[in-house]
């Protein structure tokens, strides 16, 4: 038998072994049992690794929005599907039911429809943490838009170049938005953006700060009226298992972003399955998870797969910091929440503050508590341990991608035994090896290598958004019939993996994937700068910090470095966004290459860490004397 909820860790290991032996049966039974579709798959799976070719639920017909919140109306109707928690904690909160969803949903449904977006259009959603970034994006699953969401912490330049690789035909934004005390001028920002994007031809503009903006005649419309016209009768559209669902953007090794393209049926039924099951949902729980929509784990566990559960979700327009630090645990105590989901780097920015802030309130609706985003250290683990779940939830450690869609390797709360800093067992369905440099699987435990997946999984992204060959050279070739994951990772002697970080030009700053790439491309087209190299350096909150190796050109004009690194740290703003701000820059006269003219950057990484103590094998550098210049002159 297959369950969609596992209980036990003996329901766990049959569940697990079926699923590698008859993963077709396995997949089969969760999506008939679970689901509502207009018509069932021919096959359950049909792939080819080598060309990372990859269809679930062949020809299955079926719509996300009705299995998220038509299906629940009839016995759930009056039940809260999104609370909504504002910036400003005095601001009142706002529950919205499944029925009130529905109907929201159908409104802006038909608004974009009288817009003139038809199925397969792409949709740019550039929103703060508000109400309307959910239903906006639900709406165009209903429709079959496409939808690309992008954190509303992008610069111009990022979303310019977001909307034309997908090319985006509306953009819906916001006139502003609210982060703890600061206001944000979205709108200035899509202005600018939109100065570069020919294919946009409409914007809906959200009121949330009321603030003055700019509207262009016969491009931009307020969103309200349009919904107050529009019916709340729609009818939900046909969509095949493999038509895209939407597109969601992540770093890469070059400066162009990756638009990851994730299909309707598939995902469906792997991020409702792994959110039953990680986060040990039952009825009347209250799930928060911290992530933006705008990043992968806001697009599962804050929107799909709490509601294809008939969940309550949580919305939070704030930040931890404010008012104060103590913010989290009052809208836990607040909302009554039993499952709260956040990243290690909010987790040690908590920890440094006073204990005061935590044990001002009783955190005892909390079942789970769970990780994501990076490698959680050890003692992150322990305050979050001691002082959130009170040694008495569980952590779930969830590791994932953007790529996978959901949740891959995680303990099962009240299943999995926990061990800090482990991510532990894989997921039914997934099946992880570990490759060493020779391409060669490790077997046995107590092993590390480079972490890869063997066979396809429903929630496995199935292309870039136009460029299927680079998504089968980034995840498919180095490691010839395997799913790739960039990651390194070690397993113990039961079996259980600990991630240990990316093994790629990726580096985890405050939980966000920043490809050093398109920092390094922003750099260069400062004026004064030739060359140079990014890389990552151990950090007590964020985890990693960047560092960067400058060379200028010899023109002299720049003598203030100061005010060069604030100006370089400036253009990395406005290309990318604050957040891939270098936290130390050092000027160089050269960087170490090898003869092939590759930066050699483990040894600058070592140089970051301040560890001197061995550069590996440099036999094949071309200017070895170029690395003591740049140890004397480390910042
Ligand atoms: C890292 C976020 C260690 C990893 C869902 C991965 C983790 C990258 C964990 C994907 C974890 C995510 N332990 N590392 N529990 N979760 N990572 O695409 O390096 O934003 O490849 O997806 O984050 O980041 P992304």
């Amino acid at each position: 038998m297959t369950r969609y909820k596992i209980n036990n860790l003996e329901e766990y290991f049959k569940d697990y072994k079926k699923s590698v032996r008859e993963p077709k049966k396995f997949w089969d039974k969760i999506a008939s049992e679970n689901f509502t579709w207009y018509q069932e798959w021919e096959k359950v799976v049909d792939f080819n690794m080598a060309e990372a070719d990859i269809k679930w639920f062949v020809n299955a017909k079926v719509n996300m929005t009705k299995n998220c919140i038509d299906r629940h109306l009839a016995k759930k109707g009056d039940k809260t599907a999104i609370i909504f928690e504002p910036n400003d904690p005095s601001e009142e909160a706002l529950h919205i039911s499944y029925t009130e969803l529905h109907e929201r949903v159908c409104k802006m449904a038909n608004v974009l429809r009288e817009q003139g977006v038809q199925k397969g259009d792409r949709v740019c959603i550039y929103l703060p943490m508000i109400p309307e970034l959910a239903i906006t994006t639900l709406a165009c699953a209903r429709i079959g838009a496409v939808h690309s969401v992008v954190f509303a912490g992008f610069s111009a330049s990022a979303v310019a170049a977001r909307i034309n690789d997908s090319d985006c035909k509306m953009i819906i934004t916001s006139d502003g938005g609210y982060r703890g005390n600061k206001t944000i001028d979205l709108k200035g920002i899509i202005d600018e953006a939109l100065a570069d994007t020919p294919c946009v031809t409409a914007v809906l503009v959200v009121k949330r700060t009321n603030s003055a903006v700019n509207m262009q005649e016969g491009r931009d419309q307020w969103l309200q009226p349009l919904l107050d016209a529009a019916s709340d009768n729609n009818t939900a559209e046909i969509m095949d298992a493999e038509d895209p669902l939407f597109i969601l953007y992540t770093s890469g090794s070059t400066g162009k972003p990756k638009g990851m393209v994730h299909t309707t049926a598939g995902y469906m039924v792997y991020a409702a399955y792994t959110f039953k099951n990680v986060f040990s949902y039952e009825d009347n729980d209250i799930f928060w998870c911290t992530a933006d929509i705008g990043w992968i784990t806001g697009h599962s566990y804050i929107l799909y797969g709490p509601l294809l559960n008939g969940a309550t979700t949580v919305i939070f327009e704030g930040v931890p910091s404010y008012p104060d630090y103590s913010r989290f645990w009052e809208v836990i105590v607040k909302h009554k929440v039993t499952q709260f989901y956040t990243a290690p780097t909010a987790i040690r920015a908590l920890a440094k503050e006073s204990l005061d802030y935590v044990q001002k309130y009783q955190l005892d609706t909390l079942k789970v508590i769970g990780s994501v985003g990076e490698p959680i250290n050890e003692e992150a683990w322990h305050w979050y341990n001691d002082h959130v779940g009170n040694k008495r939830c569980p952590i779930v450690d969830t590791w994932w991608q953007t790529e996978t869609g959901g949740i891959l390797i995680s303990p099962l709360p009240f299943v999995t035994p926990t061990k800090p800093t482990y991510a532990t067992l894989p997921l039914p369905g997934i099946q992880p090896v570990l490759m060493d440099e020779k391409r060669n699987e490790i077997e046995g435990n107590q092993v590390v290598g480079s972490l890869c997946i063997k066979f396809p999984w429903p929630g496995i992204a199935r292309t870039i958004w136009g460029d299927h060959e680079r998504y089968k050279e980034t995840y498919f070739s180095a490691f010839p019939g395997k799913y790739f994951t960039g990651d390194g990772a070690l397993r113990d002697e039961v079996g259980y993996y600990r991630i240990t970080g990316r093994v790629d030009d990726v580096v985890i700053v405050s939980g966000h994937n920043l490809g050093t790439a398109p920092i390094e491309d922003a750099i260069n087209e400062h004026p004064a700068v030739a060359e140079s190299a990014i890389v990552g350096f151990p950090h007590d909150i964020k985890g990693n910090a960047l560092y960067g190796f400058v060379i200028l050109k010899e023109t002299g004009e720049y003598r203030d470095r100061e005010n060069l690194s604030k100006e370089i740290n400036q253009q990395i703003s406005n290309q990318i966004g604050p957040i891939a701000k270098l936290d130390k820059i050092q000027f160089v006269s050269g960087l170490p290459k090898t003869r092939s003219g590759k930066i050699m950057r483990r040894i600058l990484r070592k140089i970051a860490e301040g560890d001197y103590s061995n550069f590996g094998d440099t036999s094949t550098l071309l200017n070895p004397e170029i690395v003591e210049e740049i140890k004397n002159g480390k910042v």
